[in-house]
């Protein structure tokens, strides 16, 4: 898998990403002496408040990158490389945790099958994503103007409504205890580049084939559409809107 993770931008200018997540490990409550894998954990900071309430805990993502930063960043905390649609573990897991990566794989079914078996009998999974409607309006500009100018619209993201994902959960054997979806826009870090450094960081993707010396004249044009909607009191905002689920793998039968 190619590796497109800035990690150097990412700890500099887009720590809300994690910051925003604290009240996640409240849900996630680790006690001393669990087992928690963080599955697509970054640069490793939410992993490291998992270990400082005393849990054991394994940080996992896809980037080389990002797991060379979180090692450097954390270097007694254990962080491996590795796909979480591929999870192989000896040893099970009392709770998978996971913020705001699992939007950034499509195949949602050998990820959550992959947890399931990763847990220990009644292991918790807790997790936040974009849910459906997730920076919608970054998305329709992006795709307008990229095929006004004759680019094919590459949207990687996969933004599930509750239903959707609690019904996957199910057939993998979880059961919901608690999931909801809110909006929480996020300013963004540069008053001015801030729209454009959020393109850099988590866009990339969409200008796959676009030429670089036309790069620039279409994040201009995607910065007009967006303005009159995202731009406020002097800052872009990301309209964001997250889904967070409390899942517990059931100890009933899976019919
Ligand atoms: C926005 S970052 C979030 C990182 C961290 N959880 C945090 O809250 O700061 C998304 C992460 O998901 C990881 N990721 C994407 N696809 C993945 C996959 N298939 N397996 C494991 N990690 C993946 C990326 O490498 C990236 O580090």
């Amino acid at each position: 898998m190619a590796d497109r993770w800035d990690s150097a931008l990412y700890d500099d200018r887009h720590s809300f990403v994690w910051k925003k997540a604290g009240d996640l490990i409240d849900l996630l409550d680790p006690v001393t002496g669990e087992r928690i894998l963080d599955l697509g954990c970054g640069t490793g900071h939410l992993t490291a408040q998992i270990a400082a309430r005393g849990a054991t805990v394994v940080g996992l993502d896809a980037s080389a990158s990002m797991i060379a930063q979180a090692r450097q960043n954390y270097p007694k905390l254990a962080f491996v490389l590795g796909d979480a649609r591929a999870l192989r573990f000896d040893e099970p897991f009392d709770a998978v945790f996971s913020n705001a990566a699992l939007h950034w794989i499509p195949q949602a079914n050998p990820v959550i099958a992959g947890v399931a078996a990763a847990l220990k009998p009644s292991g918790r999974f807790v997790l936040e994503m974009g849910a459906k409607g997730n920076i919608a309006q970054i998305a329709e500009a992006l795709t307008a103007v990229l095929e006004e100018a004759g680019h094919a619209a590459r949207n990687p993201w996969y933004f599930p409504s509750a239903g959707e994902y609690a019904s996957l959960l199910e057939v993998n054997g979880f059961e919901v205890r608690t999931m909801e979806t809110f909006e929480r826009w996020n300013k963004l870090e540069h008053p001015e580049r801030g729209l454009r450094e959020w393109l850099e960081m988590f866009a990339g993707v969409w200008f796959d084939g676009v030429p670089t010396g036309s790069r620039t004249e279409i994040v201009a044009r995607i910065e007009s559409r967006l303005r009159p909607a995202l731009w406020r009191d002097g800052v872009w905002w990301a309209d964001y809107k997250r889904l967070r689920v409390v899942a517990r793998l059931g100890v009933f039968p899976i019919e």
